[in-house]
């Protein structure tokens, strides 16, 4: 099956890094939403990234014509009854997207794909909520998902060998680089990643160094292109939290217990730069 329409679900930071990359590609894109306003941001933020690229000659005015008129927008599910496969990428809330998968899976063609963006949940779990488990499977990109050149595909324990080359193959055609990851709670990339946030929090919380130095130690001693304490209020403090949670329980560990300076921050509503305040100001 060839695959030539996509509904992306989720307009935020994820879905529409997802949906811009996906149009730029040659893709039609129906972009899906519960409300208009965040559909019209999204489109507005993608015309801003697209004037970027043309400034620093990436692009042309035609380009970008040629990729906007590729989106179609919406906020009713039904608009998927065409599509060969749906990127999901709403709110990192199991009972939603449970929800948002069983009505694709009614709304959908047979044979159409289901991918989620899910960075923590069990794609098992999700795909169980089908009738078409073998077509479920994980697809996770990475924020700025124009820039980050990784995939992470990570196949539900039901999903098929036909459907995770299928993703394979469009991970390539976006240009971006597929890893194979079974389901297994944090995958491989934030399982990795968070709990080296939590202890660069932990280093914070036990006065060993402060914010400004762990960031500085990292990116000078370990060349990473952005501090651990910087990144997590980039990702989003609740974000990290949630995902130290899923390690926590899923493995049982002690070793994944949450940093309590990180939960007290989450408690206070400083999310990290989507409230400008974080363990930085970003007002
Ligand atoms: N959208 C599109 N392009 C963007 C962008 C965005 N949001 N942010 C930055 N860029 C582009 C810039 O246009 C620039 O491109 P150019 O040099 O070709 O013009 C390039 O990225 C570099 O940007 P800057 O010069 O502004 O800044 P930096 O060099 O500091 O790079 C960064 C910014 C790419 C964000 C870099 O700091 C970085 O790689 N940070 C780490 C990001 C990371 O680890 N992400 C993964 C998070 S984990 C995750 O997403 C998983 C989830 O499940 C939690």
């Amino acid at each position: 099956m060839e695959i030539n329409k996509i509904m992306v679900i989720g307009s935020g930071t994820m879905g529409s890094g997802i949906a811009q990359v996906m149009a730029e590609t040659g893709y039609q894109v129906i972009l899906n939403d519960i409300k208009q306003e965040f559909l019209d941001k999204a489109i507005e933020k993608i015309a801003k990234q697209l004037d970027r690229d043309i400034q620093k000659e990436r692009k042309t005015e035609e380009d970008k014509t040629a990729i906007l008129e590729r989106f179609t927008l919406s906020t009713d599910y039904a608009d998927a009854k065409d599509v060969q496969l749906v990127i999901e990428a709403a709110t990192e809330n199991k009972t939603i997207k449970l929800d948002i998968f069983r009505k694709l899976d009614e709304i959908t063609p047979a044979e159409t794909i289901l991918a989620s963006n899910t960075s923590s949940l069990s794609v098992t779990e999700i795909a169980n909520a089908t009738k078409r488990p073998d077509r479920v499977i994980g697809m996770h990109f990475f924020n700025p998902v124009p820039v980050m050149k990784l995939v992470e595909v990570n196949r539900a324990l039901t999903t098929s060998q036909e459907t995770a080359e299928a993703i394979f193959d469009l991970t390539k055609k976006i240009g971006k680089v597929g890893i194979d990851v079974k389901d297994s709670p944090g995958f491989a990339v934030n399982r990795i990643l968070i709990p080296m946030i939590n202890e660069a929090i932990y280093t914070v919380y036990e006065g060993v160094a402060s914010a400004e130095e762990v960031d500085e130690a990292m990116k000078l001693g370990a060349n990473h292109p952005m501090g651990p304490i910087a990144l997590a209020d980039y990702i989003g403090l609740d974000v990290c939290l949630a995902i130290m949670e899923v390690l926590y329980e899923g493995f049982s560990d002690s070793k994944y217990r949450p940093c309590p300076l990180l939960k007290k921050y989450v408690e206070a509503g400083r999310l990290g730069k989507k409230t400008g305040q974080g363990f930085y100001s970003y007002k």
